[in-house]
Formats: C-alpha cells, structure tokens, sequence
C-alpha cells in the first residue's frame, strides 16, 4: 500500500509554517477553528510561569506564537530560548529573546508548547505544524512541560485529530504499510519538509485507547522517526483556554 498524498501543491512561507498549511489540507481542516481569543488567554497564564531573566524551551504553532507575542510585550521576561523549529526560532528573534543550541544548555526549567488533541491525563498529539521531533527532544530536555490549549482540543480520547509521525523519506510507504496493518489510513502530507529533512504522515482512524502503549509500539517501527504521541513523557500542566477563563489540570 502507497501513502496517500493530500496535498499537491507547496505553499512557502516558512517550513513550520507551510508543513502546517499543508496539515490543514486533509481531514483536520473538518475541525472547528480554534479561538484565538482563548489561546491567547492559555498564552497569558503560561506567561505569569515564566521568572523574569530566565532560560526557556519554546515550541511551535499559532499558540506558542501568541505566546512569543507576549514575550515581545515583555522585555527581559525571557532572555534565552531553545526553540522546537526555525518558524519560531525567528519569531523568538525578533522578540529580542536569543536562541541556544540545546547541546550548549543544561537541562531547562519551563518548555511552553501547545498540542492539536490533549487529554485530562495531559497525553497529547501533537505535530500539526511539523515541528514533533524537536518538539519531544525540548519536552525531554525540560523539568516541566506547560501544554498551551483552547477547549476545543481537549477529548477523552486521542484519535479524532489525524496522529502526526515524522519517518525517513525513503521509509514513507514502508511505515505507511504497518499503520494499515493496524487500522489506520496514512496521508502522506506531501511538500512538507521537516527541519530534519524528513517526511511526515498523517494517520487517519487509528483507535488510541492507551497512548502510551501505542507510542512504544510505533516507535519501534523501522523508519519512524517521531511519534507524535506525546504521552510517555505528557505535559506537567494542561492551560485550557475557554469561554470563561483558563482552566488547570
Ligand atoms: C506543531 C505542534 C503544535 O503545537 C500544534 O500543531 C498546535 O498548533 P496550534 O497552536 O497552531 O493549534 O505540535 O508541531
């Protein structure tokens, strides 16, 4: 079986960017769009965690944008970031935060990412905009993983949102084979490029009952390079903005 391809056309912008564009192509484009109100609301509680003058770990997407927003309002809130892809890592930037290579830092304090699907348990999928393996090794890096939401990504169960998974282009088909033999339906997001240089599939339909035993198992497959399952290591705290503030689990 051949991944399918749901994109045939490359917008460009930035990497992140256009791997989130080409994301928003397929089936999630069915999902109702988030509010940026309350993600900028997720944003702003995040930012009351983060001491002044400190070294952060920051990812990827429209949420953590807001938060870099804020981080720009707020000069000398953060001086030093390792950031999850290039996208932000330019934003960051400009926001007069400089950018460190994690092999140059000790482990970090706080890591600030949002997630397309969380669970009350605060497992989450993530990898919309791309960016999931540098996202995992900044979670991993850090003592404390604070996960920026609006409600409508939080379920009870992960799956709804398509599972993103990073795998060696040459891999592509070979993965996409072993996700059918499991019940899920591979889409090649075609014209993404990951910052590693890699491709990326979207699974349809997999059922996602116990996130942590199903990250072990897909990682094992020969190929893959990040699950976009982040539930072995799961965010210390959920933000959720809602309609009527931010909620905390
Ligand atoms: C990028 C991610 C993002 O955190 C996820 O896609 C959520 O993005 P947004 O804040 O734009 O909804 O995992 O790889």
């Amino acid at each position: 079986m051949v991944a399918e391809s749901n994109s045939k056309t490359v917008p460009a912008t930035t990497r992140a960017q256009s791997c989130l564009e080409l994301a928003q192509t397929g089936a999630n484009q069915a999902m109702a769009p988030s509010s940026d109100a309350k993600k900028r609301q997720a944003a702003l509680a995040a930012l009351e965690l983060v001491p002044r003058g400190s070294t952060i770990g920051v990812g990827t997407g429209s949420t953590v944008n807001l938060f870099i927003a804020a981080l720009a309002a707020d000069p000398g809130r953060v001086l030093r970031a390792v950031s999850s892809s290039q996208a932000s890592s330019e934003l960051l930037r400009q926001a007069g935060v400089a950018i460190l290579d994690l092999n140059e830092t000790a482990d970090l304090e706080l890591y600030i990412d949002g997630a397309d699907e969380a669970t009350p348990a605060r497992h989450l999928i993530k990898g919309g905009g791309g960016a999931l393996t540098r996202e995992k090794i900044v979670a991993a890096a850090a003592r404390r993983f604070v996960c920026i939401v609006d409600d409508a990504k939080v379920v009870d169960t992960l799956g709804r949102f398509p599972l993103p998974i990073e795998v060696i282009p040459m891999a592509r088909t070979l993965v996409a084979r072993e996700l059918a033999a499991r019940g899920g339906r591979a889409v090649w997001r075609e014209g993404c490029v990951t910052d590693n240089g890699n491709h990326i599939l979207d699974v349809h339909g997999l059922a996602i009952p116990d996130p942590v035993a199903l990250e072990c198992e897909l990682d094992q497959l020969a190929g893959v390079v990040t699950v976009g399952l982040f539930a072995v290591r799961p965010a210390d705290l959920l933000l959720i903005g809602t309609a009527t503030g931010v909620e905390r689990r």
